[in-house]
């Protein structure tokens, strides 16, 4: 019998490393969390769309009902514009979406840089799949949720958090090859080496919409450009960077094809089994490039990086796109209270709000619940 109603639960995601580099066809190696969006949903007879959200600001908690296929977007909560260009990217490519009821309740911290946007997207996602269109694939989905938020929200971005939330694995982080989607699940097993990741939520929002992100976007095919390649994954050996004639765009590609070896670095070593503290210190590299290079850093993010290396991390770096956002930090399990703790005297010392801390094991990417 065809499903008419159920849960779907989708997660956010940390990127361990490889910051900025899939819009340049780069390499990317994220893990799933265990935090994530659950959708309710159940087809509606009617042709129309209702959507509820927990989180949504009070005058928007009463349900909102719309038909399909009726513009006047703009009046509606920003938030909805996700489900909704899910449901638009499903009706444009073919996939009749008849009316549905959508129930959101999400478990990510909203403009952490912990992928809330694209726990949102996939959750909604993959309940219209399921009870709309089965044979719909998970990488056509990706793809639906990554267009919703760049045609339909208006932000530029890649394809690395719609792919964390949809092929993570439990107890692995992904390596993804983003020029042409080829994966690999890598285990990354802390607590065999007694090891904790840490996140730390600085509670400084990161805006990707306010034109920052878009910017590097197009520095980035700037720089392409000038050296002759399509994107800049075609360059491997970082000295030729130095042929950008202007210094901001000898910066940015510098730290994208740095970053890049970054992940392969990282990757080979895990592949290997090696003992997760010898990434440490790139982890650290990886952050001076997007502070000094890339300058997608922001004063809390650079707070906490600080702190928790100067108090045992055996890396730490923000993760995301920057702006504001999460830290994550390398420690061993048996430091993590005192690592805590050091970021949280440095963020009073400073007068930033204190962080939100998680400990955090990569755990499934999206899937049915109910
Ligand atoms: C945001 C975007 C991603 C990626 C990261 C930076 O999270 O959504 O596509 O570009 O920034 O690595």
């Amino acid at each position: 019998m065809e499903s008419t109603a159920g849960r779907w639960w989708a997660p956010g995601r940390v990127n361990l490393i490889g910051e900025h580099t899939d819009y340049n066809e780069g390499f990317v190696l994220p893990l799933a969390l265990p935090l994530g969006m659950t959708c309710t949903a159940a087809v509606r007879p009617d042709g129309l769309v209702r959507l509820r959200s927990r989180q949504a600001p009070c005058d928007a908690i009463d349900a909102t009902t719309i038909a399909l296929g009726t513009a006047g977007w703009s009046e509606l909560p920003a938030w909805t514009h996700y489900p909704l260009g899910v449901i638009r990217e499903f009706e444009r490519r073919g996939h009749q979406v008849p009316g549905v009821e959508i129930d959101l309740d999400s478990t990510v911290p909203i403009g952490a840089g912990l992928s809330s946007s694209a726990a949102l997207s996939c959750a909604v996602a993959i309940a219209l799949r399921d009870l709309f269109a089965p044979t719909v694939s998970a990488a056509e989905i990706i793809d639906i949720a990554r267009t919703a938020e760049n045609v339909y929200v208006g932000v530029p971005t890649g394809i690395l958090d719609q792919s964390a939330s949809m092929l993570c694995t439990a107890g692995h982080v992904l390596f993804l090859d983003t020029r042409d989607s080829a994966y690999e699940q890598i285990p990354f097993d802390l607590d065999r080496f007694d090891l904790s990741l840490l996140v730390f939520d600085t509670g400084s929002p990161h805006h990707l919409m306010d034109g920052e992100y878009a910017l590097r976007r197009a520095e980035c095919a700037a720089a392409a450009e000038q050296l002759g390649v399509g994107f800049l994954r075609d360059i491997t050996d970082s000295a030729l960077v130095d042929r950008l004639a202007d210094p901001l765009l000898r910066r940015r590609a510098r730290h994208v094809v740095t970053e890049n070896a970054r992940v392969l670095r990282i990757a080979e070593q895990l592949r290997a089994g090696a003992d997760p503290r010898v990434i440490g210190p790139i982890l650290t590299a990886g952050h001076a490039s997007l502070r000094d290079d890339y300058d997608v850093s922001a004063p809390p993010l650079d707070t906490a990086v600080a702190a928790a290396v100067a108090h045992g991390a055996h890396g730490a770096r923000m993760t995301g796109g920057g702006f504001g956002g999460s830290v994550i930090a390398l420690v061993d399990s048996e430091r993590a209270d005192r690592v805590d703790a050091a970021v949280r005297e440095a963020f009073a010392s400073k007068n930033f709000d204190a962080p939100r801390t998680f400990t955090v094991t990569p755990v499934a990417g999206a899937h049915r619940l109910s």
